[in-house]
Order: C-alpha cells, then structure tokens, then sequence
C-alpha cells in the first residue's frame, strides 16, 4: 500500500506538505498551517483553493483551511489589528508527521513569541493536527502560557469545492439564530440554507454537524464539529468577489465556506496553563443521487 508523505517548494521559499494514502491526497502549506488540498481517492477535491490564491508570507491563502486565530474577524477593540487574526499568513513550525494503518498525522505548531508584543503580549501557543484518512480531522488546540488569563476566539474557516452554488444547500441549521453581516441584522434560520445572493452568517450556540449537499457532485459533505459553538457560512457573491484580487471573478460560483468558529461571545476564556481545542471532522458521502 502505497503511504507518501514529502516536502514540495510550490513556489520558491513556500513549502507544502504532500501527503498519499490509500484513503486521500492532501497538501499543507507551512504558511498559516494551511490544508490547501484534500481529496479522498475516487472523489472530487473536497476543499476549494483559488486559482488566483496568492502564496507569500504576510498573505493569507485564499481558499483551503485557514486558520483564524486567535480571533475571528475583526479584533474585538482595535480595528488596525488583522482580520482573522494573525496565525494565518505566518508560518508554523512542523512538529511531527505519523504514518498510522489507516491515516496519516501532521501536527504543526505556532508559538506568540514570534509577533510582536502589541499584537498580543500574552505566551499562547497553537497546535494544530491534521488526520488525513477516510474523513479528513483538524484538531486546534490553544495553550495559555502566560501568568494571567487570555480570551480566545477563531475559527478553521473552511473553503469547501462544490459543483454550482446555485445547486447546494446546508442542512443542519434549521431553528439556529443568526447574526447576518452583510444586514446588520439578526433572524433565525428556517429549513435548508440556500444561495441566490451575498451571504455571510454566524450561527449562534450551535453544536450541530452541518451537511453540504454538493447535488451537482452527486454528494454529501458532512460537517462535525467539537470545542465550536458557532457556525460561519459565507459566500461573496459577484460584487465582492470582483474587490478580492486573489479570487477569480466567476469563482464563487465553485465554493462555499462553512467554517467551525468561536466568532462571538462564545469565545474561551483560558486560565494561565488551560487549554482548548477546536475542531472539525469531514467526511464525504456519495450515495446522493
Ligand atoms: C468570513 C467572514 O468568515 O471571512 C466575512 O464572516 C469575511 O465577513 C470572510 O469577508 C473573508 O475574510 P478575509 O479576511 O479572508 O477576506
């Protein structure tokens, strides 16, 4: 059985992580601990990745996994912060690989004392660990280092490839109350969400798995989740996308993002030595027809 793990430059001074298995490929950028690629064998790419994603330190990837951390969105009280915080256009640090009967392992890591001390001057570590098998499972786990108590929020801000936004719904939400941020405004969700315009969502107080019905793919994209108990879906539609430079004009049509988030004030409180994982499961089921 063929079992592959190796280093690629995927530009010069941009290492990614290959991984083969028998069950999927995959390949994780060091810059922001990325999964850019997840493809289990004989499917369609589960995770979407822009064909005009730019790859260089200080650049979030657009597309595949990034990880917003250690807050999600804007900073709660300084707007010159970054978005998304600051984890996902530095680079981590590989901490190991593992090679198991039935999946492989990679756990990278991401320590504070790289930034600096304004952006956050509490010791706070990321450990991020990437099993990719049968279901792909992403584990974030946040130590508060430091001798006085942080807040944590973020999210693994998922781009997943779908055949045509037009032809998917999420299931999963239903009863769930949202804030929407493209109207300010607060609702509750009712049935299975669906596309027709600019969408950007945080579901609140939910723990549910959402399932992505990929209809056009012939398929199911199963959404488990734990440590998460908000819900981000967003898609931005044709004028936002045309403002994003690193997303191809007709590129929404191809992707939706359902991300496992911390994004209001469900954010964790960490006491010095604490600890908090956030993670996700995705599991692909073609039986859809
Ligand atoms: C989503 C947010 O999670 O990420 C959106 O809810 C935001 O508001 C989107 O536009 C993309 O953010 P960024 O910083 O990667 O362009």
């Amino acid at each position: 059985i063929p079992h592959e793990l190796w280093f690629e430059e995927l530009t010069p001074g941009y290492p990614v992580i290959k991984v083969s298995n028998r069950h999927a490929k995959a390949t994780i950028a060091l810059l922001g601990a990325t999964l850019i690629e997840y493809t289990p064998t004989g499917s369609q790419p589960v995770i979407f990745t822009s064909s005009e994603a730019v790859f260089q330190e200080g650049k979030a990837i657009r597309g595949g996994i990034p990880v917003c951390w250690p807050w999600f969105g804007p900073h709660p009280t300084d707007s010159s912060k970054p978005n998304h915080g600051f984890a996902r256009d530095r680079f981590w640090e590989l901490k190991s690989t593992t090679k198991h009967e039935d999946y492989t392992e990679v756990t990278l890591e991401f320590d504070t004392r790289q930034v600096a001390n304004e952006l956050w001057p509490q010791h706070t570590t990321a450990e991020i660990t990437f099993k990719i098998g049968q279901a792909l499972d992403v584990q974030l786990t946040s130590c508060n280092r430091s001798d006085s108590s942080i807040t944590i929020g973020g999210a693994l801000h998922t781009y997943f490839d779908i055949a045509h936004i037009s032809d998917v719904s999420v299931i999963g939400l239903d009863g769930v109350t949202f804030a929407d941020k493209v109207t300010n405004k607060h609702g509750s969700q009712s049935g299975a969400l669906t596309f027709t315009q600019e969408t950007d969502l945080v579901f609140e107080k939910t723990m549910a798995t959402t399932t992505i019905e990929d209809r056009g793919n012939s398929r199911q994209i199963h959404v488990a989740k734990n440590g998460s108990r908000s819900t981000v879906v967003w898609n931005p539609w044709i004028e936002k996308s045309a403002g994003m430079g690193d997303l191809g004009n007709e590129d929404y049509l191809g992707f939706v993002c359902v991300e496992t988030a911390n994004a209001f004030d469900d954010v964790y409180t960490l006491e010095p030595g604490a600890i908090h994982t956030l993670g996700t499961t995705i599991t692909v089921n073609t039986s859809l027809s």
